[in-house]
């Protein structure tokens, strides 16, 4: 099968076309960052987003068919990111997948873009069900067990903010500007990472839930207190946030490991996933879990950790096997949990 996924979700116009003919490949992809469109605001604003959107995507379909070598009438079905999302992109994504899908008489698949994340490192590599993911995006911070495709058990979540965001915020308090997780990857290079002594929420409580927001305060107070003119400074600050979150990271990671071992004994592998996935650091420290629990770690290539088409594509030709495709009436959904049964973690404005 060719799905074409589309990618619209956030800040990122995105189109891909996946096969599993003879196995999973990318033939083509596009990817359009709203960079410029949103750094004036120093954050993403949701209707210039959105509005971008709508002007892009067509020719980043377009693109991503041409460098395939494809034509409309190669594909087998359009998967579309239609939740969670902020809700004006992701409209614009749907309706232009149902479009395409009623023109050409093809499956039209709505893909959760958590799932999108969650099954991406599929399309590289061949982890079979079950296994441990640690989810890490701008609006998410998850671990679950991923028993198969749409079967998903919550071991635990953010009772606050995402990772993501809080590499975004420290990103502008440091000055770095936006987009912020690479920017303080890139500064933490030349930072002292031991200079700073920062919170690590959670740090060996029972669980495995997370909190980012007193780490991103204590970064507020700590650059309130360097002087202006002081960049190396900043830089140890830098690196000893992401040392700190990285540390954080690894020891929920390393409870839900077993837990995992625990679950599904025939489980082997943790898989990482999401924009932060993308952080070397990060990684590294993952790492050293998955070999202290006996885990083989698989982390998708930073250009698919980060959001694209690639991994709706994928998600869309995942479903699409199993006879899951979906009508024309599916409507876009601002918020959709990966498990809908796991309890709410506890605290007002949590994330589900
Ligand atoms: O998955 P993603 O592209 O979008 C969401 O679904 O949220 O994740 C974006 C997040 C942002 O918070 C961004 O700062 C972070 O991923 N990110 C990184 C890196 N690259 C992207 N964080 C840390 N280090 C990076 N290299
Ligand atoms: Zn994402």
């Amino acid at each position: 099968m060719n799905i074409l996924g589309i990618e619209t979700s956030c800040d990122e116009t995105a189109a891909a076309i996946v096969t599993d003919r003879p196995a999973p490949r990318l033939l083509g992809q596009c990817i359009h960052a709203q960079i410029a469109e949103h750094r004036p605001y120093g954050g993403v604003v949701p209707e210039i987003a959105a509005r971008a959107h709508l002007d892009r995507l067509d020719g980043v379909i377009r693109r991503t068919l041409d460098e395939a070598g494809l034509g409309l009438a190669d594909l087998d079905g359009i998967a579309a990111t239609a939740g969670p999302g902020l809700i004006g992109g992701v409209m614009v994504g749907v309706t232009t997948a149902k479009a395409v899908a009623l023109a050409r008489g093809l499956p039209f698949i709505a893909v959760n873009h958590l799932e999108a994340h969650a099954l991406t490192v599929r399309l590289i590599e061949d982890v079979p069900f079950p296994y441990l993911l640690l989810l890490i995006s701008g609006g998410h911070c998850q671990l679950l067990i991923v028993d198969g495709v749409g079967r998903y058990r919550r071991l635990g979540t953010t009772i606050d903010d995402a990772v993501g965001e809080a590499f975004d915020k420290s990103a502008k308090l440091l000055g770095l500007g936006y987009p912020g997780g690479p920017a303080v990857e890139a500064a933490a290079r030349s930072g002292d990472a031991q200079r700073f002594d920062l919170p690590r929420p959670m740090f060996g409580k029972k669980g495995c839930d997370f909190s980012f927001s007193g780490l991103k305060t204590a970064v507020r107070l700590a650059v309130e207190a360097l002087p202006a003119e002081d960049a190396q400074g900043r830089a140890d600050l830098a690196a000893s946030f992401q040392r700190a979150a990285a540390e954080t990271l690894a020891d929920r990671t390393a409870r839900a490991a077993v837990l995992f071992r625990e679950f599904c004994p025939s489980g082997r592998h943790l898989v990482v996933a999401g924009g932060v996935a993308a952080n070397s650091a990060i990684r590294a420290s993952l790492m050293a879990v998955a070999a202290r629990h006996g885990l083989l770690l698989a982390v998708p290539p930073p250009r698919l950790c980060t959001d694209n088409g690639a991994m709706v594509a994928w998600a869309g030709l995942e479903r699409l096997r199993l006879g899951l495709a979906d009508g024309l009436d599916f409507a876009a959904r601002p918020r959709w949990p990966l498990d809908a049964s796991a309890p709410k973690a506890g605290f007002a404005g949590v994330k589900a």
